[in-house]
């Protein structure tokens, strides 16, 4: 018999808010805008392309890695935590992750949890069809500011996974928040996590820069996106992408520059750009398996195992609570 998935949303969605939220970053001296917003159904789609790119090595190594070692992953975690456990996805997408470690870990209950509701909506009930037998919960929840989920929502202990290198969007001390958050939220269990790694700066800028100009219109969507969400009427072929990585802050910075002197208008506001100056878009940190190991004992876990492919570009790692 076929289960019927289950939905639920913890935050309401509130446009008034994120509007302001957007506004007040475009204000700044250096105007920013968090990267959540490059994620509409374009902007998603755009994403899903850069993973197929020759430059875009992590998403294609992360699932190597999964492919060659899932299986020491699970026993390593179930040794520790048994094996009557939720598996819960941060950030799930179209579950496609998850999914593909469904038979190395035999979860008992799938919670997917992703600020994309609708999306996430559709990737549960495809994938529910997939596997009729398995106890589905969908969750639509912003955790980026915090990962605070209901005692009601699942009883532990869980495997909580946060695959991508989607923790690089944070700076180190909200990466270790949301890992402390995140070792709460395993309840005995444990964290399996991608973290894509220190590398050659040339490969890190090519994989944020690459030559078909996919993560230039990727970057330069988010402009669209605004001009829809905040009513701004930003024009998109004045602006030119721009990624670097900075080593001392060890991350890569995307950035949209504006090519010609312009202002910006939306109601009830403005602010002009001169020729050169620049929106500051996406950070993206890069770890050592040295550092984000410490980071991860920081944040209150115990035991860490690593997997990386055989040239270090990325690591997974699985971090046990005491
Ligand atoms: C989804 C945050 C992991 O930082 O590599 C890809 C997003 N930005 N290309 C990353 C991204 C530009 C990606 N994460």
């Amino acid at each position: 018999m076929m289960r019927t998935p289950r939905f639920i949303q913890l935050q309401p969605i509130d446009d008034t808010l994120r509007l302001d939220d957007v506004l007040a970053g475009l204000m700044q001296p250096v105007a920013s805008v968090s990267p959540k917003y490059f994620y509409d159904v374009l902007g998603s789609r755009l994403f899903e392309a850069i993973t197929a790119l020759d430059e875009y090595y992590p998403t294609r190594t992360e699932a190597a890695i999964f492919g060659a070692h899932a299986s020491d992953m699970a026993h390593r975690f179930r040794a520790h935590a048994g094996t009557a456990f939720d598996l819960i996805d941060l950030g799930a997408g179209s579950c496609a992750k998850a999914a593909a470690l469904f038979d190395a870990f035999a979860p008992r209950r799938y919670v997917a949890i992703d600020i994309s509701a609708d999306f996430l909506r559709q990737s549960i009930e495809c994938l529910q069809r997939a596997h009729p037998a398995m106890d589905m919960l969908g969750v639509g929840c912003d955790f980026s500011a915090c990962l605070d989920l209901p005692d009601t929502l699942y009883e532990g202990p869980a495997l909580v996974f946060y695959p991508g290198s989607s923790i690089g969007n944070f700076a180190p001390p909200d990466a270790r928040r949301l890992l402390a958050e995140a070792c709460t939220a395993a309840r005995g269990g444990g964290l399996l996590i991608g973290v894509d790694l220190v590398k050659d700066t040339a490969v890190l800028e090519a994989a944020y820069d690459d030559a078909l100009g996919v993560t230039a219109a990727f970057n330069l969507n988010v402009l669209r996106h605004l001009n829809r969400v905040a009513g701004t009427d930003f024009d998109v072929s004045g602006w030119r992408h721009v990624a670097r990585f900075d080593g001392a802050a060890s991350r890569i910075e995307m950035h949209l520059e504006a090519r010609r002197a312009v202002t910006v208008r939306w109601s009830g506001g403005e602010r002009r750009f001169a020729e050169g100056e620049r929106i500051h878009t996406e950070n993206s940190y890069k770890w050592t398996p040295a550092t984000f190991e410490t980071l991860l004992h920081e944040a209150g876990f115990c035991e860490v195992s690593c997997w990386m492919d055989a040239q270090a570009r990325f690591g997974v790692f699985l971090a046990l609570p005491a």
